[in-house]
């Protein structure tokens, strides 16, 4: 009903916002889907601007969602909550603005998992970043930590949240299939290892 698509399209609105692409277009940087991966994320743009940015877009990509959820909160009955961070992660993953090309959702998780209980998100950061400090690889990091996630919920007694979350794992892992592919042929770059690799 209208209680639930109202809380989809807000979240969706502000999911869709592509941070990345226009913080590096704003600093000069061209086009971010040109450059390493071709995502829109943090990570790439990290590649396409530097860290300053990178960091700048992930804390953004993680805020839009965190509103998402509150507004849902603050206006809409128990339970739109869900609603909103779904459509905020759909809105990032499939942005009508680019033609539905959009990222690939590990940072909109990280927003939703924080603002639907705390625990969740320290519990799929810590996972992230020990995956991370492990290979090197973001993408490693974050297909870890969205697989982590369902499972934190059901170890939390949060099972309201475990549909929700398994269907984002489920993208992010569709997301990242040329990821994976890269991963298992040896072939995703690493941060920090060379020179030749990314800083
Ligand atoms: O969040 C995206 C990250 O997991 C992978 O990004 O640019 O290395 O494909 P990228």
């Amino acid at each position: 009903d209208a209680l639930q698509h109202w809380p989809l399209l807000i979240g969706y609105v502000l999911g869709s916002i592509p941070f990345g692409l226009i913080l590096v277009k704003a600093m000069g940087k061209g086009d971010i889907r040109e450059t390493g991966s071709g995502n829109i994320g943090a990570t790439n743009a990290v590649r396409a601007a530097g860290k300053g940015i990178g960091a700048i877009v992930l804390a953004l990509d993680v805020l839009k969602a965190v509103a998402a959820i509150l507004i849902a909160r603050a206006y809409f009955p128990e339970g739109a909550d869900i609603f909103a961070a779904f459509g905020a992660f759909v809105g990032h993953l499939y942005p009508v603005w680019l033609k539905f090309k959009g990222g690939k959702g590990v940072a909109t998780l990280f927003g939703i998992l924080f603002a639907l209980t705390w625990q969740l998100g320290a519990i799929a950061l810590a996972v992230w970043l020990l995956a991370f400090l492990i290979t090197r690889m973001s993408s490693a990091g974050g297909l870890l930590a969205a697989a982590s996630a369902p499972i934190a919920a059901a170890v939390l007694g949060e099972t309201q949240y475990i549909p929700l979350l398994l269907g984002i794992t489920l993208l992010i892992w569709w997301k990242h299939r040329q990821n994976v592919a890269r991963i298992l042929s040896g072939s995703e770059p690493r941060f920090g290892a060379k020179k030749a690799d990314e800083e």
